[in-house]
């Protein structure tokens, strides 16, 4: 069997990427994957990314951080193009950035809208930001990190959350659809239950009823969004990729 030219390894060498929510838990796990794949790495949180650069910088990768609110489009927008000027242009995004309040059927309006600004709005600034080159030098490689939730709604999250979520999912595959003629490939994640500032202050599943026995970890989250970063996942395009340890299949 003949080896895999270069070309198609998961080698991220010579590309840009920006991840969203990179400061800590499954974005910060994502930037430092795609760095150790020797991508140079654009790190977006509201909270300083500190550490997330001095780990991905110890791993040989150009990394630097911006602190900004995502919802804010302007504030996309010029960060956006602070990447290109100082790393490069941008051929990998990650739409980690993400809020989750603990709610139930109705939290009221105002949170509605500051989730969704979040966890929806902040994906598409960022893409609408993006694609548009991305689609002339016909490489692009999207990831947004959706949830179970999206599909199966929420128990301890509010609706607004399930709601964002399966929005994001449907935003994933309309770009999919329209970025495949202009070499964008747009795929979305869906994790269970990871072990992340994010959760834990809720109760934690009791571990036996769990088919892996074990919660996940950010970095469950991060080895698949390298994968669908890479040349490997060239033919891959509008996937909801579960990433639960067996708790709930879907097709
Ligand atoms: N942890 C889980 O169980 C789980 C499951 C499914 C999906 N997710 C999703 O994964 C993503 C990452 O979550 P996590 O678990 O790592 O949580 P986390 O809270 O550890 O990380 C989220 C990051 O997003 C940043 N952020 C929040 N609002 C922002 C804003 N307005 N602008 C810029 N950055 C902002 C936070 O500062 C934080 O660094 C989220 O989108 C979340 O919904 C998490």
């Amino acid at each position: 069997m003949s080896a895999l030219p270069v070309s198609r390894n998961a080698s991220l060498q010579g590309h840009v990427a920006i991840v969203t929510g990179a400061a800590r838990g499954i974005g910060a796990a994502a930037a430092l994957a795609l760095a150790e794949a020797g991508a140079s790495v654009a790190v977006f949180d509201l909270l300083a990314a500190d550490e997330t650069v001095a780990a991905a910088t110890a791993r040989g990768a150009a990394c630097r951080g911006w602190q900004l609110d995502i919802s804010h489009e302007e504030a996309v927008s010029a960060a956006v193009a602070e990447v290109v000027a100082a790393l490069g242009p941008v051929s990998i995004i990650v739409a980690a950035a993400g809020v989750m309040p603990a709610g139930a059927v109705d939290s009221g309006i105002r949170q509605w809208r500051q989730v969704l600004s979040v966890n929806l709005d902040g994906a598409r600034h960022l893409v609408a930001q993006c694609y548009p080159a991305m689609a002339a030098r016909h490489d692009g490689r999207i990831v947004l990190v959706s949830s179970v939730a999206a599909r199966q709604g929420g128990l301890l999250a509010g609706s607004e959350y399930s709601a964002s979520k399966g929005a994001l999912l449907s935003f994933g595959r309309h770009i999919a659809r329209n970025g495949a003629a202009h070499g964008v490939r747009c795929n979305i994640v869906s994790p269970g239950v990871i072990e992340t500032a994010m959760n834990a202050h809720l109760p934690k599943p009791d571990l036996q009823t769990l088919p892996a026995r074990r919660l996940g970890t950010p970095e469950d989250v991060a080895g698949p969004v390298v994968f669908l970063c890479s040349d490997r996942a060239n033919y891959i395009t509008g996937i909801d990729l579960p990433i639960n340890g067996g708790q709930l299949f879907y097709p």
